[in-house]
């Protein structure tokens, strides 16, 4: 039988910072994971340049049942550590929009970084290895029957993640350690995931298909300033992934249009401008063509080919209301499939926000998604697996 100071299950972004930083403390780290290769979301995040943090990150861009509980790890290593450790590896970077930092080259310069951390403390990583049992020894730690070889070890970290993209090797196995020990699960679901629609919504969606809006997007008295993408079934890009976070099955969302615009007062002064055009070649400029025209076969279809001199002020009112405030009801999120994250999960009241060490069971720690703490779009959920990972790395 094997023995290590510390296992670690899963090679994630969390797994694999925890497991250095346990290594530079001198300990004896072994990392498995059931991929045939490890950190396989780091490489295909930031679509292939990993947004591996966000220069603004404070606690509110989490989401989690204890806003408080991510605190002291953000705190204890933070985006600017982060940096330094990868300007130490000479990793090019630069910032994109929002504080978001991604690598010029590829996200491979950074699993590389961390590999060679790990690799520079000794750190054993074992791909393809299905965990079938985990037992708690008689004088504390941990047996894990692992294929045929048992492993021992006296601290256990759970770092596998959570269940967004099965193709990347998301499983539950956390979720499952974590009912094992007693522990509670809040109910998860899929964040950070595009809005589907089956009503009228799919068509306007089909017909601009690849359009992308700079947009107001809000539900729950959230509110988020980015772009929106058109899609085949629904609606994607930086807002509505955002706002996904926030929202209910069965709820409205709103979507303003042009929120930079007192829309009222800018039909009015079209009005009074250009009285014989019509409100489509008004608004295209502002919209593009295709929306215009699709939001004209909804909304003002009896005015399309009125000059704009003829639409009564109470109308034009009532488009800019629509503009600015337009309601949407997805039917649902693309699901697991698409998402980036997974929103909830092991209930952090359980949890030390110090250390990440189970308060019931000596020895097991919990980071990084797998936990019930959830960052916005933008690198915050790379922060959060390299801060808790960290934390844990630290007492382990
Ligand atoms: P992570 O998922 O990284 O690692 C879990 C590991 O556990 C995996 O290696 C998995 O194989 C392993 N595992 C699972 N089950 C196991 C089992 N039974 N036994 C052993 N091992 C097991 N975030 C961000 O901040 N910036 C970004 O640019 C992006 N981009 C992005 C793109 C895409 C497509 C996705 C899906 C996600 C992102 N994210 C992101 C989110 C980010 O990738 C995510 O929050 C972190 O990777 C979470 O780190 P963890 O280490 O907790 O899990």
């Amino acid at each position: 039988m094997k023995d290590y100071d510390v296992i670690i299950i899963g090679g994630g972004a969390a797994g694999l910072f925890c497991a250095f930083t346990a290594g530079q403390r001198g300990q004896s780290v072994l990392v498995l994971d059931s991929s045939n290769k490890v950190g396989k979301k780091i490489l295909m995040s930031g679509g292939g340049r990993c947004n591996f943090t966000n220069l603004d990150t404070t606690p509110e861009n989490f989401l989690s049942n204890n806003p408080h509980f991510c605190i002291s790890a953000l705190n204890r290593y933070n985006q600017w550590q982060f940096i330094d450790l990868v300007e130490r590896h000479e990793i090019p970077y630069h910032e994109k929009s929002h504080g978001e930092l991604f690598c010029d080259n590829s996200s491979k310069d950074i699993l590389k970084m961390l590999l060679d951390e790990c690799a520079a403390v000794g750190v054993v990583i074992e791909t393809k290895s299905i965990i079938h049992q985990i037992e708690v020894g008689e004088e504390g730690g941990f047996t894990l029957s692992v294929g045929e070889n048992p492993f021992k070890c006296r601290s256990l970290v759970v770092a596998s993640g959570g269940l967004s993209i099965p193709s990347l090797g998301a499983s539950g196995f956390g979720y499952d350690i974590a009912e094992q020990f007693g522990l509670n699960l809040l109910p998860r679901t899929a964040g950070l995931v595009p809005f589907t629609f089956s009503d009228w919504v799919k068509d306007i969606s089909e017909t601009n298909s690849g359009l992308s809006v700079d947009v107001e997007m809000s539900v729950n008295d959230m509110s988020f300033r980015e772009n929106l993408l058109f899609t085949h079934r629904g609606i994607s890009g930086p807002a509505a992934l955002q706002l996904s976070s926030y929202w209910k099955p069965g709820q409205f969302i709103s979507v303003n249009l042009l929120p930079d615009q007192n829309t009222e007062a800018l039909l009015l002064e079209f009005k009074k401008a250009n009285p014989k055009s019509l409100l489509r070649t008004l608004l295209a400029p502002l919209l593009s063509k295709g929306l215009v025209q699709s939001l004209e076969s909804i909304y003002w279809a009896t005015y399309a080919d009125t000059a704009i001199a003829e639409i009564p002020n109470g109308v034009l009112q009532y488009i800019a209301d629509t503009l600015n405030n337009w309601q949407l009801k997805p039917s649902g999120t693309e699901g697991y499939r698409t998402a980036e994250v997974t929103l909830c999960g092991v209930d952090t009241d359980h949890i030390s926000s110090k250390t990440m060490e189970c308060k019931t069971q000596p020895g097991l720690y919990f980071v990084g998604e797998v936990l019930d703490v959830t960052g916005h779009l933008g690198g915050y959920n790379f922060q959060w697996a390299w801060a808790s990972g960290y934390a844990a790395g630290c007492y382990v």
